[in-house]
């Protein structure tokens, strides 16, 4: 404890300083070195730049108590904001109490990365007015981020109280102040993936509107060069297109008809017009991503739901509009729409949002009818998921489209495919032949993006997997799985809304990854180069311990399962958290790779009210488990068991999961090779 207050006012002192030195100029990327503080911690006895808070977005902050109310929130997004534009290049973890009427707050990192601004979720949690909820998570900020600021957002425009809020090195300091930042390469110097892929499938990519205004060319030279269609990542989503001002301003005018601009969307369209690429167009309806007043009457959101009646006739406007608009001001420019996004719910059925409530369970099938009505003709109609390749979802998609495209009202699938390089290829591409056998629908891979492993060498080992991937995905389209697009979810691994994932296929400066040349050797049928500092898994045996006193972990999530250090642990303050899984195999993972050729001890302490935890092995298929054990007391039980490593192995994780969907805690985690 006594650490953890130091740690704080050190940080308050040198939150100070920071700004004392460098005032509130947050673009300091080419200032002189200086000092960077551990900890900043935010001061609410203070006000705004000298308490080292600021404030983000349309709402007004007041200070009491030493704490901060924000009201007048005008969107989601505006709060309380930490600028730490000197933390470029770290991990850092945030950390704040919150209370609040809203649905759930969310801690966001965004930065400029070569022109570009970024938005990467932190972390989420659930707030009441009653009580504080502490939300707290780790991220990596990209060393050529600029102007970095961590900002608090709720899921809807409440007022919310912060009573603290911090944000911290995690590691060692790595100070880059008075460095510069990369020089952009030229992407035009890098082959084509679009030419490449001619004869199988478009090549395509989302993008933010930022780089059609952007002052550096690069990116845009690099849509040129590498990409033949396009999807807008945020512009064409309903809380961009809704003009909320002219529709809130006449609500008998808009009753039925909710007003639409396209502002943001333009920058985009216009590119893609210019330069004769096709768009994607991404996303009419969805329960993400939608103000909430669409889906009252009056657009009240203090009064009632609207009627089904009502909701189908703003449904249908809402999708006919947007769809007129854009034929009739860039005809021919989207090729596809997805229709709806995200329908079908984690845990089984339908994922219950306004549209359900509202309309009913038929929503996604009227949303399907009015797209064809209002379609151009040869627009294809999309539905589009995340999770869509694992068994239980699929079987669950399949049965919500399938009188959909008995009706003909949809012509394609869309595969999210937001994965990790543990996902089975072939699994993959058995559940993508079985949507388009079965409903009879073309594939499009709409947002690829691949989580690199935490292994020894996970630039390396990422494109190994792309290449796999790849060949698998071209396999199948020669074989007849009719793919017709594969998109990736943004064009540089700093752009990305995982970027600390490192999921995609160029670096912040658009230098091909191996990832770039695993997709190639795909086609060609080279391995994938070995780095120059590649490292031999197999050199390291020495034990692997953590008790998590330090707040540190080396391991991450698998799939979508969030980690975070929390107290009330089994020895010590601290024990790791494993929350938000989206299956019961989403877990805490580990890469062992370095014990290849060695049987290995894993043992742990572990508490959940699941009713059984495991530790398992991930290896494609099988999937055995190294040992399991009984919990669901909510008291900490021990595990331990013993596994081999094959000779050979390059890449093997394993991980941490529990029988539910239930949190698991997980401390002193012990792993050493015994012979
Ligand atoms: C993401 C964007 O990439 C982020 O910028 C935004 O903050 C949230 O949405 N599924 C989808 C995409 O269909 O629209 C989402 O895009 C990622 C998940």
């Amino acid at each position: 404890m006594k650490n953890k207050l130091s740690k704080l006012l050190a940080g308050a002192l040198a939150g100070v300083l920071l700004f004392g030195v460098v005032g509130c100029n947050t673009n300091n990327v080419n200032n002189e070195p200086h000092d960077v503080p551990m900890t900043i911690a935010a001061d609410f006895t203070q006000k705004e730049k000298k308490g080292n808070w600021v404030t983000y977005g349309d709402c007004k902050i007041k200070t009491q108590d030493g704490k901060a109310v924000v009201t007048d929130r005008k969107t989601s997004n505006a709060g309380v904001a930490i600028p730490c534009p000197d933390y470029r290049g770290n991990t850092i973890n945030a950390t704040a109490s919150v209370s609040g009427a809203n649905d759930s707050v969310t801690i966001t990192l965004t930065y400029e990365v070569f022109g570009n601004i970024s938005y990467v979720n932190i972390a989420s949690a659930p707030t009441t007015e009653a009580s504080e909820s502490e939300i707290s998570g780790n991220i990596e900020i990209p060393a050529n981020a600029e102007n970095a600021l961590v900002y608090i957002e709720a899921s809807d425009v409440r007022d919310y109280t912060v009573s603290s809020y911090s944000l911290s090195i995690v590691g060692d300091l790595n100070n880059l102040t008075g460095e510069p930042v990369e020089q952009l390469a030229d992407p035009t110097a890098t082959a084509s993936l679009s030419a490449a892929y001619a004869d199988y499938f478009k090549f395509g990519v989302a993008s933010p509107a930022t780089v059609m205004t952007n002052k550096n060319d690069g990116f845009r030279q690099m849509i040129l060069t590498q990409f033949n269609s396009v999807t807008p990542e945020n512009e064409l989503k309903p809380e961009n297109v809704l003009d909320r001002d002219t529709t809130l301003g006449n609500v008998s005018k808009y009753n039925e008809s909710p007003a639409l601009k396209f502002d943001a969307a333009k920058p985009i369209l216009d590119f893609c017009k210019k330069n004769d690429i096709q768009m994607r167009g991404h996303t009419l309806i969805w329960y993400s991503q939608t103000p909430s007043w669409l889906f009252y009457e009056n657009y009240d959101v203090n009064g009632q739901l609207a009627s089904r009646d009502l909701m189908l006739k703003r449904m249908e406007n809402y999708i006919a509009g947007v769809m007129e608009w854009c034929e009739k001001n860039y005809p021919g420019v989207i090729y596809a729409w997805d229709v709806v996004n995200e329908a079908a719910a984690d845990d089984g059925g339908m994922r219950d949002c306004y549209w359900k409530q509202t309309i009913g369970d038929d929503y996604v099938e009227r949303a399907f009818e009015f797209a064809r009505k209002h379609a151009p003709a040869g627009v294809q109609l999309f539905y589009n998921d995340y999770n869509e390749y694992q068994d239980s979802k699929q079987a669950d998609i399949l049965a919500m489209l399938k009188p959909i495209a008995e009706a003909g009202n949809i012509d394609g699938m869309g595969m999210q495919s937001h994965i990790s390089s543990g996902l089975n290829v072939d699994n993959y591409v058995a559940s993508m032949k079985k949507y388009a056998d079965e409903l009879g629908v073309v594939i499009h891979i709409t947002e690829l993006d691949v989580t690199a492993p935490k292994s020894v060498n996970p630039m390396y080992d990422q494109g190994v997997y792309m290449k796999k991937f790849f060949e698998a995905i071209v396999a199948a389209d020669k074989d007849g799985v009719p793919i017709e697009c594969v998109t990736v979810w943004g064009l540089t691994d700093d752009m990305s809304w995982k970027s600390s994932s490192k999921p995609l296929l160029f670096y912040g400066n658009l230098t091909p990854k191996p990832a770039y040349e695993g997709v190639m050797c795909a086609l060609s049928g080279a391995e994938v180069a070995k780095p120059a500092d590649y490292v031999e898994p197999k050199s390291d045996l020495s034990p692997f311990f953590e008790d998590y006193e330090n707040k540190e972990y080396v391991g991450g999530p698998r799939y979508s399962s969030v980690q975070k250090i929390v107290g009330d642990a089994y020895e010590g303050e601290y024990c790791l958290e494993n929350s938000e899984g989206y299956a019961e195999y989403d877990g805490y993972s580990i890469d062992v790779t370095q014990y290849a050729g060695h049987v290995i001890h894993v043992s742990f302490a572990i508490k959940s009210k699941a009713d059984q935890c495991c530790c398992t092995a991930d290896i494609d298929g099988t999937w055995p488990h190294i040992c399991e054990v009984q919990t669901g007391t909510d008291e900490w039980v021990l595990a331990e068991g013993d596994f081999e490593v094959e000779e050979g192995t390059t890449m093997l994780t394993i991980y941490i999961e529990s029988s539910d969907m239930s949190p698991y805690y997980l401390d002193n985690l012990k792993i050493e090779a015994v012979n």
